[in-house]
């Protein structure tokens, strides 16, 4: 602060260098002079239409303070860390231009609906932007469904071969959990796209403002009704980084996915050379960084969550200076999650997955069991009988090296007199998938009608 700070009137001393550097919030909230700016013009021209200050006063408040973001964006008002935080340096800056009258844009105003105001006009843009992301990785999800449409996979829980799916089924999974991830943000955005602009400190003002306005010029749904609220509040931040900690949760498990799958051992892709690093030492490798950095990155977000929780726990009514440690959790989470989206979109689109590989796993295995013991119910045994002698038939499979493709009838006539020719129809991996009638199964119908809902649903999405 080269100047005399803003609020010094009742101070006989100014805050040491120590206290300044450790309260200022510069660093950070230089990020919001867009929104800071967006808000103080709208203020000012309600101020102006409500006849506060005149409208001469507006107009030269308004030009500056666009003059200023230039003068910010050109590298010509460098935000230093000698500012406490970017409300008072966009102030103290407008002062210094135009002189006294650039005090009155602080008329009916406080820095703390003003930051609560900054906040949520950030958050709007982040949850959109987050939503095209999210969309992104939903089409490309939906192209590699499209592309692999037909091929098969073994489906797993616990990690171990369970059923076979298609592998359009498994990465539609996604395309839904994502859809969830969308509608999460959209409906936090519901709640926080309300101005809290004209809460003032607190306590409202006596001025005749017209919070509707501001509200309306700057988009906003309405305002925050009670001004107490207004500044206390900070569930639009807790919200949307709940719903991001959640989108990230997806992300890595889709990593992990791209870990795994990368491996010797599964061998189910090929991640392109451009989203995989080399060792340093041992030349042979090649490692799917990326997706483990995806993976890695959702303890910070998680830990945004954290943070922002504890900090605003025991906070009394109304605003406290420990809210401003929300910006950093705030702008990380966005951060990560956008970028996290972005790379992942992209591996996706440079991944190949070895279709050949993915069936011949299917072959020389048990996945189709269930359908072999479905196969004895439909034949009149109770399902836990039928579980039992399937289950032999596997430990027998399995003592004499064999899969279910190397039976025949008569063998498997001495595990059940009910087994016929038309076992054969079900003792494959595609057979299975393919006999499944249930809604949202992995039936290549059911399959398709999930291709042709997100097809249109994703195609209707700006
Ligand atoms: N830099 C502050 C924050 O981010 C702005 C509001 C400060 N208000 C105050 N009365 N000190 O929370």
């Amino acid at each position: 602060m080269s100047q005399k700070a803003l609020w010094s009137g009742r101070f006989k001393e100014s805050l040491s260098k120590a206290a300044l550097t450790f309260s200022s919030s510069i660093e950070f909230d230089k990020q919001l002079y867009q929104e800071d700016i967006a808000g103080s013009i709208a203020h000012v021209e309600m101020l102006s239409a409500c006849r506060i200050i005149t409208a001469a006063e507006a107009r030269k408040i308004r030009n500056t303070l666009k003059a200023i973001q230039k003068e910010i964006e050109t590298g010509k008002f460098p935000l230093g860390d000698e500012e406490e935080d970017i409300h008072l340096a966009i102030e103290q800056r407008l002062i210094q231009k135009i002189g006294p009258v650039g005090g009155k844009l602080h008329t009916a105003r406080s820095r703390n609906d003003q930051i609560a105001l900054d906040e949520r006009l950030f958050l709007r843009t982040a949850v959109r932007e987050i939503q095209k992301l999210i969309t992104h990785l939903q089409r490309v999800l939906l192209y590699k469904s499209e592309k692999y449409f037909g091929v098969l996979m073994p489906g797993y829980t616990h990690v171990q071969r369970a059923q076979p799916v298609l592998l359009a089924h498994h990465l539609l999974a996604y395309v839904s959990m994502l859809e969830r991830d969308y509608e999460r943000l959209g409906d936090c955005l519901k709640r926080s796209n309300k101005s809290p602009l004209g809460a003032a400190a607190l306590a409202g003002t006596s001025f005749p403002i017209d919070r509707m306005k501001t509200a309306k010029k700057l988009g906003f749904d309405g305002i925050v009704e009670n001004s107490i609220d207004a500044v206390s509040d900070r569930d639009y931040i807790l919200e949307f980084v709940s719903a991001c900690s959640i989108l990230a949760m997806h992300l890595s498990r889709m990593a992990e996915e791209f870990v795994l799958w990368s491996t010797k051992e599964f061998a189910f892709v090929q991640i392109s050379d451009a989203y995989t690093t080399g060792s340093s030492i041992m030349p042979q490798k090649k490692n799917p960084d990326i997706a483990e950095l995806i993976r890695g990155k959702t303890g910070s977000v998680y830990g945004n969550l954290m943070n922002l929780l504890t900090m605003m726990k025991a906070l009394p009514l109304a605003y406290n200076r420990d809210m401003q440690e929300d910006k950093a959790p705030l702008f990380e989470t966005v951060k990560t999650v956008r970028t996290s989206l972005f790379v992942m979109t992209h591996m996706l689109v440079h991944t190949e997955f070895r279709k050949e590989h993915l069936e011949e796993e299917l072959r020389n295995d048990f996945t189709s069991a269930t359908d072999v013991a479905d196969y004895l119910v439909r034949k009149g045994l109770p399902f836990r009988e039928a579980h039992e002698i399937t289950g032999r038939i596997v430990s027998y499979c399995i003592d004499h090296r064999m899969y279910f493709g190397n039976l025949d009838l008569e063998t498997l006539k001495t595990f059940s007199k009910h087994f016929e020719a038309d076992i054969f129809d079900f003792l494959l991996p595609r057979q299975s998938v393919e006999q499944k009638k249930s809604a949202g199964s992995t039936s290549p119908q059911e399959v398709k009608k999930q291709i042709v809902h997100w097809t249109r649903v994703l195609k209707a999405r700006k």
